[in-house]
């Protein structure tokens, strides 16, 4: 396994990504432990793209609950349709959120946080949990974010 990630020196969101999610992917292709490659990916995720919060939550009984994360501390429980979270959860769908103030129920964990991407992970059609990223920059995420953190999450 490699020690550290190569991360270049780009503006280029994709050209970015394309260099950092091959690494991510054989960062954690030999480990089957779950919350060990979740913990890789949010740190991976945090440094290789410099966004303000990176984590996961993932579903237990009827509630999200905090899994790995790099950033500040975190809302730990959403319920199931609240929030951003809890409506990708609900939908199955991947949400981008230009601007957090204006989506109704956002639950705000940090007054830093201004647009937020929310991608779930399905194992075997079923939700099983959600990749959260947030940057403190409005309007960061678009259809480059959905591509490649849809890509990573379905090696989960
Ligand atoms: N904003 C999220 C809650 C999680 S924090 O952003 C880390 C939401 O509305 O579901």
């Amino acid at each position: 396994m490699a020690e550290e990630l190569n991360i270049i020196n780009t503006t280029d969101k994709r050209e970015k990504y394309a260099s950092l999610i091959p690494q991510i992917e054989s960062l954690i292709a030999d480990e089957e432990d779950r919350i060990a490659n979740l913990a890789n990916i949010a740190a991976a995720l945090k440094y290789g793209m410099n966004f303000f919060w990176v984590g996961f939550y993932m579903v237990k009984d009827t509630q999200l609950v905090l899994a790995p994360f790099q950033g500040p501390i975190a809302c730990t429980r959403i319920n199931k349709g609240k929030g951003v979270c809890g409506q990708s959860w609900a939908t199955g769908k991947t949400l981008i959120v230009p601007d957090v103030d204006q989506f109704p129920g956002h639950i705000a964990c940090s007054s830093d946080s201004k647009s937020e991407i929310v991608v779930p992970v399905i194992k075997d059609g079923v939700v099983i949990g959600v990749l959260d990223v947030d940057s403190d920059s409005l309007g960061a995420f678009d259809e480059v974010d959905q591509e490649y953190l849809e890509r990573l999450v379905s090696k989960l």
